[in-house]
């Protein structure tokens, strides 16, 4: 992909990202926030990490199966937007919400397993967000900086479990999230027990692994 290209894609993806962030910004100068504001703005916060999360993990497996690889360039870009959002989220719930009292919510993390897990998603994305710049990964080494950040897959599945704990009987989002993520990982898999020789290639089929690929792997910006 050509430098002006990459830099007019990143710069939608710049827009599409700031956009849920934009609106809560309205809504709160309109006094738009609704009888809860504080639970619109967490579930708006909560929502948008979850579908950066996603997209982040979505690019890969669009590789594998169409073969195409300019996307991967948006890797880093969506990770951090979805760290920052999971701060925001989480910032929402301890300074807004909570106002700091350690003595209520210390109590709250252990309790409630939506919390703990979702404490364990934002703690386990932090070394991601710190390691995702090229320095950093050429400093980990290929193999470590690529172990270290399939953790994304286990991030993607607390978050899933945190929604689904917290929600209300009868709100079926957190099941779509659930599936999309499977598909993710089945392909993930799929393509591995691929590599490895133990399934066949289908007529269909025009992706694939490659050194030059697991370069672009590598590439965070
Ligand atoms: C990667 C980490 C996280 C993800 C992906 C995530 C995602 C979400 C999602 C999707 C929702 C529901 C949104 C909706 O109902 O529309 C939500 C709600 C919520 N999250 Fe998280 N979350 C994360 C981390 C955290 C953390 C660390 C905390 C606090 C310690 C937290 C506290 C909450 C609370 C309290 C709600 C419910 C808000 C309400 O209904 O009023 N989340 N989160």
């Amino acid at each position: 992909m050509s430098r002006r290209a990459c830099i007019s894609l990143k710069s939608v993806v710049w827009g599409i990202a700031l956009s849920p962030l934009l609106l809560l910004l309205y809504r709160f100068l309109t006094n738009g926030l609704g009888a809860n504001p504080i639970s619109y703005a967490t579930n708006l916060l909560g929502d948008t990490t979850l579908r950066l999360l996603l997209a982040s993990l979505a690019l890969t497996p669009l590789r594998i199966l169409l073969g195409i690889s300019w996307q991967m360039s948006l890797r880093r870009l969506l990770g951090l937007f979805a760290f920052f959002y999971a701060c925001l989220h989480f910032t929402v719930w301890i300074a807004v919400d909570h106002f700091f009292e350690w003595g209520e919510l210390i109590p709250d993390i252990v309790k409630r397993p939506y919390i703990t897990v979702g404490m364990l998603a934002l703690t386990l994305l932090t070394p991601l967000a710190v390691t995702s710049t090229s320095g950093m990964a050429k400093r980990l080494g290929g193999r470590n900086w690529r172990q270290l950040h399939r953790l994304v897959y286990l991030i993607g599945l607390l978050g899933v479990l945190h929604y689904l704990w917290l929600v209300k009987k009868g709100v079926n989002d957190p099941y779509l999230y659930a599936a999309i993520l499977a598909v993710l990982l089945g392909i993930r898999l799929w393509d591995w027990a691929r590599r490895e020789g133990w399934l066949g290639r289908p007529a269909w089929f025009r992706g694939g692994y490659s050194p030059a690929r697991a370069a672009d792997d590598m590439r965070g910006d």
